[in-house]
């Protein structure tokens, strides 16, 4: 009855070797909540601590749970202290250690600073004109340089049509959501704003006369005469405003004119604004001309 005999046997091995503790038990990784005085180098010390991830297991941990350990271990930017060529306190010496600079040595089990793979960017500028060329430009710093630990891709972005990318577009009958001013209740979509992006601008065309639609009243005691406009915004709010005289009066006698106005691209948030028969615009998406 040999088999009977095998069959016992692995159960009491293995009651044998259940695990044990790990030697010295298992320890968290060091962290602080504490301030490093310096920002590179090695150069001061703090208080570290860690915690027994083992007790639970009944596997006490063997060491200190506290240690003052040296800080931000990065090299500094040579030169750094009083123009000398020392990048590290203490007599410590500059090593690559992954990917980052490191004054070693360094502590036990010290969790390193890392360059991420592209570095650190500060954000991209807003953008601006290039002076004499057609030409836009925006700008980003690299803010981990400091700290040995340099950015991939380009610190300039230049763009050779305008940053405003999007022209302006149309509201038709079919998407119109501004009230209606008075009798101008339609709006004119024929004409398309045209978008300028060699310099920067979006081109309104207004029709200036009665001519092809019933664009314009004329108020019968003083000659006062009156149309409107509206423009959704990049919230999709639609506004309508009421403009008077837009030109001189002997213009508006179904002659058939149009007059442009120029909206500009804002650089700063990539939206239109301008001006339209002197009512400010801003932010602007679609246009058109109520009749
Ligand atoms: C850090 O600087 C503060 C203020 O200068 C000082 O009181 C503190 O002792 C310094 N800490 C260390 C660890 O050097
Ligand atoms: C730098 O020079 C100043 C003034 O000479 C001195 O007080 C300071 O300790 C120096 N710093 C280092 C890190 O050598
Ligand atoms: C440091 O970490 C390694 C691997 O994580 C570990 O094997 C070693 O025991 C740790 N040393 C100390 C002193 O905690
Ligand atoms: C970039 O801008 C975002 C949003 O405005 C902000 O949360 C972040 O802190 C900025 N990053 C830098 C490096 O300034
Ligand atoms: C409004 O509708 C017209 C078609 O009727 C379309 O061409 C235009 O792009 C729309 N405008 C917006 C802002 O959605």
């Amino acid at each position: 009855m040999f088999w009977f005999l095998l069959l016992l046997l692995p159960s009491t091995i293995l009651g044998a070797t259940c695990p044990t503790c790990p030697t010295a038990g298992l320890w968290s990784d060091w962290s602080t909540t504490e301030q490093c005085n310096t920002t590179c180098g090695g150069c001061s010390k703090i208080t570290y601590t860690r915690t027994c991830l083992s007790t639970a297991m009944n596997c006490p941990c063997v060491g200190d749970t506290s240690r003052l350990m040296v800080c931000n271990t990065q090299a500094c930017n040579w030169p750094r202290f009083n123009a000398s060529s020392q990048n590290c306190c203490d007599g410590k010496t500059a090593q690559t250690i992954k990917n980052w600079v490191h004054c070693v040595p360094l502590p036990d089990n010290y969790t390193l600073a890392c360059c991420p793979d592209e570095g650190y960017w500060s954000n991209w500028s807003g953008w601006s004109k290039v002076a004499n060329q057609v030409a836009w430009q925006r700008t980003r710093a690299c803010l981990s340089g400091g700290y040995n630990c340099p950015c991939k891709g380009n610190a300039v972005d230049i763009l050779t049509t305008c940053p405003c990318t999007k022209g302006i577009g149309i509201i038709s009958a079919a998407n119109n959501t501004c009230e209606a001013i008075g009798n101008k209740i339609n709006p004119y979509s024929v004409r398309i704003p045209i978008y300028m992006p060699y310099e920067c601008k979006t081109q309104i065309v207004f029709e200036i006369s009665s001519f092809r639609q019933q664009f314009y009243t004329t108020s019968d005691d003083n000659g006062v005469i009156t149309g409107a406009f509206g423009y959704f915004d990049t919230t999709g709010k639609c506004t309508a405003k009421e403009f008077v005289n837009p030109v001189p009066a002997g213009a508006l006698l179904g002659t058939g004119q149009f007059q442009n106005y120029y909206l500009q691209c804002n650089l700063n948030d990539l939206t239109w604004e301008g001006s339209i028969v002197g009512i400010a615009v801003s932010k602007v998406t679609a246009f058109a001309q109520y009749y």
